[in-house]
């Protein structure tokens, strides 16, 4: 295990090395592999699109996002008008899932969020029983997913899937098996439809149960993309199979398969296969092209199957990983106890200045205080102390994508670096602890909290104009906002937050 661990270590360190790639910013975004290809702009649109960055749409002057229900709730605001403007804002391609969404999902009656849901294909097959069936679904923004049942045939050198069914006109499209499908870097994968076998490769092994075939690289590597881009969606598109399902990966990255091992081997019962190294013609009698998508981090159950949600996925993480804690402290059953804080320190970049005070502030308040910066190497380990915990506090990071590991009611506060990144953060960390039965609170730094105050006078645009940063994309603005920001937590201002936390876990 230790072995294994370090070897995982120096893959990624050569990796890095060996093809001289840049580090990136971002949620500490370390892009390890598959830049090489890519110019820079398309990593920047890339970037920008995944945290609506210069993307991001401003409404009456100001950013539009959506805040915590928990907040609207406190400021006894009606959630609905910010609600409707994310709404009528098109964030490029991603639309945020809201909480009023989710919870009109939640109300629906019970019988309806069990059954799965119809797909588009069988919907149109019993109104028109001549139609072709569709069995790519174009219609997400961020996902492509073909979906066939019969004779289908993978050939991986040459990355093509032949369905074979008299059903089908003759057909091709290209797919890009990632979820981002825009994604430059992530090689396409042709799937084809025939009406007869003739001119189609024979099958030189057959197999039984379903395959998912799905690229690595991408953004993958960074531990929140590792999440986003590839574990749920995995979970999403495998875990119906109950492990009877093979994985057919291109791209692979085999060092990346065993720091996931614990999540692979419950998602599979079988043997991966490196599809671009393949030369047989592998038969399966259903196969899926892609990987289903709804949001990041983030599950809408009324599309998933078996109307999955998040609280399923973090569930079955802690199966995967043996996690004792399924619900975080009650201090109304238990007043005497001590909840344990989690502050997330970060090495890096945007990491608290003030850390002593900040534990000493805490402390005082009656929490045990867990120190621990993210160890993104020891998955097992760090999931181990994240779900001992029951509320996490940390800078906005890829450190908080730990929020998967935590018990259920647990809170996470998110501390939001200046300026104007909120929408950023609720996206990439909010709207998911929300749907995974989190609590969860946002703190923005004032500019006097930001060691920026520190490299800017405050009349510069950096504070008096930040979306003139924003604007010229995510490398630019995450060289300053994201790389040169470190925060010196105001404890007297940011104490309400802890306080509230403790009475969340009260209730
Ligand atoms: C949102 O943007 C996408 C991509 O640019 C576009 O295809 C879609 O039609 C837009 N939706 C709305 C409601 O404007
Ligand atoms: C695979 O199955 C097909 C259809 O049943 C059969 O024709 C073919 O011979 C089988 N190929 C192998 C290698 O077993
Ligand atoms: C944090 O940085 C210090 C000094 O740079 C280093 O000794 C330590 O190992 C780092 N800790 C982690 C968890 O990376
Ligand atoms: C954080 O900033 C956003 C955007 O300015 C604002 O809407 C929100 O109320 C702020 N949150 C808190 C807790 O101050």
């Amino acid at each position: 295990m230790g072995l294994n661990k370090t070897i995982v270590r120096n893959m990624s360190r050569i990796e890095a090395r060996k093809l001289g790639l840049a580090l990136l910013v971002g949620c500490c975004i370390v892009i390890l592999t598959y830049f090489v290809s890519m110019s820079e702009t398309t990593v920047d649109q890339q970037l920008s699109v995944a945290y609506r960055v210069g993307t991001v749409e401003v409404v009456d002057g100001k950013i539009s996002l959506q805040k915590p229900e928990r907040l609207r709730k406190a400021e006894g605001g009606h959630g609905n008008t910010a609600e409707e403007k994310v709404h009528r804002t098109n964030f490029s391609a991603i639309s945020p899932i809201t909480a009023k969404e989710e919870k009109r999902e939640s109300e629906k009656p019970k019988d309806e969020e069990i059954l799965p849901p119809k797909r588009e294909a069988e919907r149109s097959q019993t109104m028109k029983p001549q139609v072709v069936e569709p069995i790519c679904d174009f219609s997400d923004p961020r996902t492509e997913f073909c979906e066939m049942k019969g004779d289908v045939r993978i050939h991986g050198k040459s990355s093509s899937v032949v369905f074979v069914s008299p059903h089908q006109r003759s057909n091709e499209w290209k797919i890009v098996p990632y979820v981002r499908k825009q994604m430059g870097n992530v090689e396409k994968v042709s799937v084809r439809t025939a009406s007869s076998p003739g001119g189609v490769p024979e099958c030189t092994i057959n197999r039984s149960v379903p395959a998912i075939v799905f690229a690595l690289g991408g953004f993958t590597g960074n531990y929140y993309h590792d999440f986003t881009d590839v574990l749920l969606p995995l979970f999403l598109t495998a875990r119906q199979f109950d492990g009877e399902v093979q994985f057919l990966i291109t791209n692979i990255q085999v060092w990346w398969l065993h720091k996931y091992d614990p999540i692979i081997k419950r998602l599979t019962r079988y043997e991966f296969v490196d599809l671009d190294d393949s030369n047989q013609v592998l038969c399966h009698p259903h196969v899926m092209v892609g990987l289903r998508f709804h949001n990041d981090l983030t599950i809408q159950p009324t599309r998933a199957p078996n109307g999955y949600s998040m609280l399923d996925f973090t569930a079955f993480l802690r199966s995967a990983y043996s996690l004792q804690k399924a619900h975080a402290i009650s201090l109304r059953e238990h007043p005497d106890r001590k909840p344990r804080l989690l502050l997330v320190a970060r090495n890096g970049t945007r990491r608290f200045t003030n850390v002593p005070e900040i534990v000493q502030m805490a402390e005082g308040l009656n929490y045990e205080v867990v120190r621990a910066d993210a160890d993104f190497g020891d998955v097992a380990g760090f999931a181990g102390v994240v779900n001992s915990c029951d509320v996490i506090m940390g800078v906005h990071g890829a450190g908080l994508t730990n929020l998967v590991f935590l018990p259920t009611n647990a809170v996470l506060i998110q501390i939001v670096p200046c300026c104007e990144l909120e929408g950023m953060a609720t996206h990439t960390f909010g709207f998911p602890s929300m749907g995974a039965g989190l609590n969860y609170l946002e703190y923005n730094i004032s500019v006097e909290e930001s060691t920026l105050s520190e490299k800017y006078p405050r009349e510069h645009p950096v504070f008096t104009d930040p979306q003139s940063l924003h604007k010229q994309g995510w490398f630019k603005m995450g060289k300053i906002y994201l790389v040169k920001q470190n925060v010196k937590l105001d404890v007297n201002r940011f104490r309400p937050f802890l306080v509230r936390a403790m009475d969340l876990l009260g209730r």
